[in-house]
């Protein structure tokens, strides 16, 4: 593997690198391996769902080179168009659902909360979505598990109405009025009632996560308050 070149992004534990004129490189701050990632975005991509074509893995599997994609990401494209902000929704939506049509391979680990068997992303937010001139694409396959599709739902349900969008960059572009269009529209492609019975329990495995603020915590649970 050949050293990147100018660091593009760093998240929360990984930097990305531009890596040639079409490539990233995707590099574990902590040491992490990424090979059950890159395992399962190759899989995603073999049943069609758009996902940035990996091209190799290091041994070690700290480093992951994988397609640029090109375009904002949507919370950007929010902040940049907030009347789109609806349209935003039923994508984020149609995401999930296509996603849900994949049956979960036999090596995904099991979802940390819920069960189910379909291929779940867990983290399937408008930051870790990049709009390309040729429709959407899905990044940041950490977390993705074999689980039920509401447990996916209702975390990225519980984000956006929290505000608790990981990292908060762009936060304010997705908060105030556009905040509940963007939910509404996202939560009108799915049955509900299957949906709220999984928010307790992703609301107490979320809040767990170090990532999530104190107030971001609060208005989780405050929302399965609501909602209960
Ligand atoms: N394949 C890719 N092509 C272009 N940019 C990417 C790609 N993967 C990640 N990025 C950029 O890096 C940022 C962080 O990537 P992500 O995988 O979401 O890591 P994390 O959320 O852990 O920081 C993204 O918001 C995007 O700007
Ligand atoms: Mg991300």
């Amino acid at each position: 593997m050949r050293e990147p070149g100018t660091l593009l992004a760093s998240g929360r534990d990984a930097d990305i690198f531009e890596y040639g004129e079409t490539m990233v490189l995707r590099r574990s701050r902590r040491g992490r391996s990424m090979k059950d990632e890159a395992r399962t975005m190759e899989y995603a991509r073999a049943h069609g769902y758009p996902v940035p074509a990996v091209s190799e893995v290091s041994d070690d599997g700290t480093d992951l080179v994988m397609e640029r994609v090109d375009g904002p990401v949507m919370v950007a494209a929010i902040g940049r168009r907030p009347w789109t902000v609806r349209r935003q929704g039923v994508i984020l939506a149609e995401l999930h659902n296509r996603l849900h049509e994949i049956p979960a391979p036999d090596w995904a680990p099991e979802a940390p909360c819920g069960s189910g068997d379909r291929l779940i992303h867990l983290d399937l937010h408008p930051l870790n979505v990049i709009l390309t001139s040729k429709g959407p694409t899905v990044i940041d396959w950490t977390g993705a598990a074999r689980g039920a599709g509401e447990v996916d739902v209702a975390l990225t349900w519980v984000l956006l109405a929290s505000g608790g969008i990981p990292a908060g960059r762009v936060k304010a572009a997705v908060l105030g009025a556009g905040r509940s269009l963007l939910v509404n529209a996202f939560l009108s492609a799915f049955d509900l009632e299957s949906v709220k019975p999984q928010l307790p329990a992703v609301v107490d495995w979320k809040v767990t996560d170090p990532n999530m603020t104190a107030g971001e915590c609060r208005a989780m649970r405050s929302l399965v308050r609501r909602l209960g």
